[in-house]
């Protein structure tokens, strides 16, 4: 499905097809700060900063879904200091969150395991997810102690109890049964994914959604990344070619 941008000031923007879902790799936050010679955390803070001006724009623009990776099953390893710090910027911005984003009608959803996150954060995200869950804006998926294979164990697991308990037979298990009992459930798969910082890598995001997903990298680091970089990658996306296996 083809979705036109609304008119923005930008003639390319105007031009450009719309994706229906965008993900974006949050990433460079501590490069960010070592250049600039301050601890990784003032990196996590101005991250937070673009984290919300690109919301917000996606949301103007006309984004239905949008899916942004703010901390990994992976980045638990990270410095007992930086997890320490990134929970606690995670809090403050929940709170803020739950008041900004209602202007634009955003509905906030987490995708990952809540289960790891202390009491008071579960709370505030489920709270984020209560109070904006009947809002008819852009849906907003951010993924934290999201992992993808975390995510598909998990649905297998799910899967195998609803074959053993008779509510599922084998035979209704196909792709999109599997699709379904993912964090994403009755979401379409993204079509631009954007990781910025230059890395080219998956790091375990949305592996099973992004199957026919467009990549862009870009060389900004996140704390740097501009409304206008995200028109340049609707851009690019733009101008591909997919062809999901056809010709
Ligand atoms: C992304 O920035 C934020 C998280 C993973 C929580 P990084 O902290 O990974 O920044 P770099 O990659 O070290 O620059
Ligand atoms: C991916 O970035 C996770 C997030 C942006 C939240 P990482 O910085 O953790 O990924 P790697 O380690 O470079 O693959
Ligand atoms: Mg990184």
């Amino acid at each position: 499905m083809a979705f036109f941008a609304k008119k923005k000031n930008r003639e390319e923007l105007t031009e450009s097809v719309l994706p229906l879902h965008i993900g974006i790799i949050m990433d460079g936050n501590g490069r960010w700060a070592k250049k600039r010679g301050l601890p990784r955390k003032a990196g996590h803070s101005a991250g937070a900063k673009t984290f919300r001006k690109i919301t917000r724009y996606c949301s103007d623009i006309g984004i239905k879904y949008l899916t942004v990776y703010a901390f990994s099953t992976e980045n638990w390893k990270r410095p007992e200091d930086e997890v320490k710090s990134l929970m606690k910027l995670f809090k403050s911005y929940l709170e803020e969150a739950l008041a900004d984003f209602k202007d634009d009608s955003i509905v906030v959803k987490f995708i990952g395991d809540k289960s790891q996150f202390d009491e008071d954060l579960q709370k505030l995200m489920i709270e984020n997810e209560e109070s904006s869950k009947n809002r008819d804006g852009m849906v907003l998926n951010i993924a934290m102690n999201y992992g993808s294979r975390d995510e598909i164990v998990r649905a297998v697991k799910n899967i195998c109890d609803d074959v053993q308990s008779g509510k599922l037979s084998q035979d209704n298990i196909n792709e999109q049964l599997i699709s379904d009992y993912l964090y994403t459930a009755g979401q379409p798969d993204p079509d631009l994914i954007i990781r910025p910082s230059g890395e080219y890598r998956i790091s375990n995001f949305l592996l099973w959604q992004s199957a026919y997903s467009e990549y862009v990298i870009m060389n900004k680091l996140w704390p740097d990344f501009e409304k206008s970089d995200l028109d340049e990658a609707i851009k690019i996306y733009s101008n591909r070619n997919r062809r999901y296996g056809g010709v």
